[in-house]
């Protein structure tokens, strides 16, 4: 059976390094010994190389970005290209998140750009979608066998933060017409106000391959209670 994937989306959380490095050791210390899980953190970038370091002898968790610049490298300030993740020792990167959009502008053409990019330097793509619809465009240009690399994550945009979740009914339905565009063995998650208590029915009920976690991946209890959860499926 293929491992579930938790993937901890910390957004522009917590405010130091010290905070982020105990956030860190707390969660890595109670996933220990936990099977059937991949648990993938994505910090704020510059946390990634001090997290990234001791850890790398700990197969459970593993890292990735919240974002990338298409550009491998050049005169963009303020950028962080998918070639520093990658060299860096990333393995994901959240590309297309509704907050991207929504504050950044990111548009489909940009998420566009960015997913070719990601895939280029060998990362693997966390694509954020709030509705069907997105993924045609986001993946226009982008070969079958690429869309095999991708993760999709369905976040309903009213769910994010909301403390609203869908029924496990209508989310199964979302990644069943997902997977009925693009194959069944697509991978899917689903992202929108997970907590320790709803995460399993993500997967048992709605067939999710996993979740996207946001607020409760910043409370070490909450987040080791999801990966716990789905670990004993
Ligand atoms: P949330 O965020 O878990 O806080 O709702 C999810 C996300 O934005 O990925």
């Amino acid at each position: 059976m293929r491992k579930s994937l938790i993937v901890a989306n910390w957004k522009c959380n917590p405010t130091s390094l010290k905070k982020a490095e105990s956030l860190f050791n707390s969660i890595k210390k109670g996933i220990k010994g936990f099977r059937g899980v991949e648990v993938v953190i994505c910090p704020p970038f510059l946390y990634l190389p001090i997290l990234i370091k001791p850890s790398s002898a700990h197969q459970k968790v593993v890292f990735g970005g919240q974002s990338c610049f298409w550009e491998g490298k050049g005169a963009f300030t303020g950028e962080v290209s998918p070639t520093m993740l990658k060299n860096l020792g990333c393995k994901y990167v959240i590309i297309g998140h509704s907050e991207r959009r929504k504050y950044f502008y990111e548009t489909e053409t940009v998420i566009n750009k960015k997913l070719k990019s990601a895939l280029k330097n060998n990362l693997k793509p966390i694509l954020c979608i709030d509705k069907i619809p997105q993924i045609k465009k986001a993946l226009k240009g982008i070969t079958k066998k690429e869309v095999r690399k991708i993760t999709f994550a369905y976040e309903p945009i009213w769910a994010i933060g909301t403390g609203k979740t869908p029924t496990f009914d209508q989310a199964g339905k979302v990644n069943l017409s997902i997977k009925k565009l693009l194959g069944r063995k697509t991978v899917v998650l689903y992202g929108g106000s997970v907590n320790s208590k709803n995460a399993k029915g993500f997967i048992s009920k709605s067939g999710f391959d996993g979740l996207l976690v946001g607020g409760a991946s910043l409370k070490p209890r909450e987040f080791v209670g999801i990966v716990k959860s789905v670990a004993e499926l």
